[in-house]
């Protein structure tokens, strides 16, 4: 097993990464000191696998846990569900001093953490992320929330986990589209933090999309510990937090004109990283030798690193990344890469360039 702390003083916890962590679940909440009852929050792909033995863990421990069960789907991360979760747990009798269980992917964490950080103005919550862009990303630093029709992620909370537990074993279920999207956030850690790492993907790739389980802990392990680095530097993205959206306005952007849905978010943000990577070789010089290996390793990792837009879509596209601009003071901001490694945010870039690498 493997321990990543995440520093931020009377806050920080640990993310726990190995396999079948999951039955020591009980015994670590009893040293965390955790109340008597939890609710797990959950969805029903994830309960039919890992409810059972969730509950059983935690009861074989002393807990009284109550299960709640979400559909799956982006669209579960709602005021409806919202108020169901809120709801079961009143019901249940969930008080003070009880705890909230995430258990699924970032769909379940995101809500289920925005629902611990609500009720009764707060209980604690553990992360027990089951897909691998739960496992490197949104498990680890404390952002939570849900959806409006408006759009994404716009009511939610910073509010930290007690501990986050990344069982490489529930992996082992993931379908396939979901683990390769996961990948492209691990390739963008290397990109914007850490160069030999990136060199390792390179290498170790085929062992990855494996699922080997020695290679897997230790690429699990490095990306938590780059986010960890990142989220205590800069908690509540002032500044430095905003390189982990590397490829994300673009990705945004595809994401909402294609129609949520067609793209996974992973697939999504790989070709926003590819034409993040070519816009970085305009702006900042990244050599053309190094955005071809951000993208031949995107493409290895079996993720879409091209799409064809008409003048239609290109408006499209301009116009979603303008609305991010609306919030950002004026001016579309990107994070840009200046060698693989080490990237620089907040980098204002004149329209026609930005149109220029979506041809
Ligand atoms: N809070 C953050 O910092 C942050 C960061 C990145 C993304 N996010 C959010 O994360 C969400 C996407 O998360 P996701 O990609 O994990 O999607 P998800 O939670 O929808 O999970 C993907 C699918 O896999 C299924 N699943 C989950 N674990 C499984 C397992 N072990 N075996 C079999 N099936 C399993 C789920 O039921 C679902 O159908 C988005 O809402 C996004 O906004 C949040
Ligand atoms: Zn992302």
């Amino acid at each position: 097993m493997q321990r990543v702390k995440v520093e931020l003083a009377d806050r920080s916890y640990d993310i726990l990464i190995g396999r079948d962590l999951l039955v020591e679940l009980g015994a670590r909440c009893r040293k965390l000191g955790l109340g008597s009852r939890c609710a797990i929050i959950t969805d029903s792909n994830v309960a039919r696998h890992y409810g059972k033995e969730t509950q059983q863990s935690l009861e074989s421990a002393g807990f009284q846990t109550t299960l709640i069960t979400i559909p799956p789907g982006e669209k579960s991360k709602s005021l409806k569900y919202l108020g169901e979760c809120y709801d079961a747990m009143a019901r249940h009798r969930i008080e003070r001093k009880s705890f909230v269980v995430a258990l699924g992917g970032g769909v379940v964490g995101d809500l289920a953490g925005f629902v611990a950080a609500s009720y009764l103005r707060g209980i604690p919550f553990v992360q027990i992320p089951t897909t691998l862009l739960a496992q490197v990303d949104s498990s680890v630093g404390g952002k939570t929330g849900i959806n409006l029709k408006a759009g994404k992620n716009l009511v939610g909370a910073f509010y930290q986990p007690r501990l986050v537990l990344c069982d490489l074993a529930t992996l082992d279920s993931l379908p396939e589209r979901e683990f390769r999207a996961g990948l492209a956030e691990v390739i963008k850690y290397g990109i914007i933090y850490d160069a030999p790492f990136f060199r390792r993907l390179e290498q170790q790739m085929q062992s990855a999309l494996d699922r080997d389980p020695a290679v897997l802990g230790k690429i699990v392990a490095r990306c938590c510990s780059i986010k960890a680095d990142v989220v205590s530097q800069d908690e509540t993205e002032g500044g430095l937090r905003a390189i982990l959206n590397f490829g994300h306005t673009i990705g945004h952007a595809i994401e909402a004109t294609a129609g949520y849905g067609k793209y996974l978010h992973g697939e999504a943000i790989s070709i926003g990283q590819v034409l993040a990577a070519r816009l970085s070789q305009k702006v900042l010089g990244l050599q053309v030798a190094e955005v071809e290996r951000i993208r031949a390793l995107l493409d290895r990792a079996g993720l879409p690193t091209e799409a064809r837009f008409s003048t239609n879509q290109k408006q499209k596209l301009m116009a979603a990344m303008k609305l991010d601009k609306k919030v950002s003071g004026g001016e579309i901001k990107f994070v840009l890469a200046r060698r693989i490694g080490e990237v620089e945010f907040g980098q204002r870039v004149p329209e026609r360039e930005v149109f220029s690498v979506l041809s």
